[in-house]
């Protein structure tokens, strides 16, 4: 399987990147920072793209050499994303308007360019990384939560109208990952571990490599009738209603 995952260097897109080289497959990575150390960590078919999933021309670049390099392209996985924490009456248009071109637009433009080789070459599959945010709100995280609500409808949108072409496309919706994301906002005090433990019927955030798997099936001929769904890796997160 050959494989572009944005946001590979690290976190999420890495963790995938080491299931999915560890399973035999063809990795590209695509990211803003920090590829060559990714590369170095994993063995296998790698190759790294420096650039922004905002740039539709990087984009497509990312695409191109996939393509030349590997001879194809099967699974796109949109792991490049970003997190503010800010009370909503101080969010500035500027700081909106980021969260929504990283997290939105980033997501659609590898896959509209990777539906473009696909929908001409045999089908493929999309995999974005959604949220538990993506289904429910949270204070301080308004602009997060509705690029997270925006991925899991376009993915819908997306999956209505590839389909046809023979693109399945589907998300996973995570709760917190143990992954340089989170460190960051531990390390300002912006994430109530405790709180998230309380909710969480399994009692712990997830593992990256617990969301890599998710992703892996969801990319894999195994999951060949799913399609159109966001899958919850949250531990039950979700589920719960119950307050304290
Ligand atoms: N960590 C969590 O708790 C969690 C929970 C739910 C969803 N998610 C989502 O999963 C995805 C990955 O999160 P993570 O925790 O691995 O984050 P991370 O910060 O550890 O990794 C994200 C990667 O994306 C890259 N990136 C950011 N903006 C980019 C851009 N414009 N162009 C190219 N690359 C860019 C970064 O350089 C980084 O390597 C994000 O969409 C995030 O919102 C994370």
């Amino acid at each position: 399987m050959i494989s572009l995952i944005t946001g590979g260097a690290q976190g999420i897109g890495f963790a995938t990147a080491e299931y999915l080289v560890r399973k035999g497959g063809k990795v590209c990575l695509m990211d803003r920072a920090g590829l060559s150390e990714a590369a170095e960590k994993l063995k296998g078919d790698v190759i790294v793209i420096e650039g922004d999933v905002t740039n539709a021309a990087e984009v497509d670049e990312a695409v191109s050499r996939t393509v030349a390099e590997f001879g194809g392209l099967d699974t796109l996985v949109t792991a490049a994303g970003i997190v503010t924490v800010e009370p909503a009456i101080d969010v500035s248009a500027e700081a909106f308007l980021k969260m929504m071109s990283v997290n939105v637009l980033g997501s659609f433009l590898p896959a509209q360019s990777a539906a473009r080789h696909m929908s001409v070459n045999g089908g493929g599959n999309i995999t974005f990384i959604g949220s538990v945010y993506g289904s429910v709100g949270a204070p301080k995280r308004t602009a997060y939560c509705a690029s997270k609500g925006a991925v899991h409808n376009m993915m819908q949108s997306l999956a209505v109208e590839w389909g046809p072409l023979g693109i399945r496309v589907n998300a996973v919706a995570p709760t917190g990952v143990r992954t340089p994301m989170i460190q960051a906002l531990i390390d300002k005090g912006q994430y109530n571990m405790q709180g998230v433990r309380n909710r969480t019927p399994l009692g712990r955030i997830a593992e990256p490599e617990e969301v890599a798997a998710a992703v892996a099936f969801l990319s894999s001929p195994e999951a060949s009738m799913i399609h159109g769904i966001v899958l919850p890796v949250d531990g039950g997160w979700i589920a719960n209603g119950y307050t304290w």
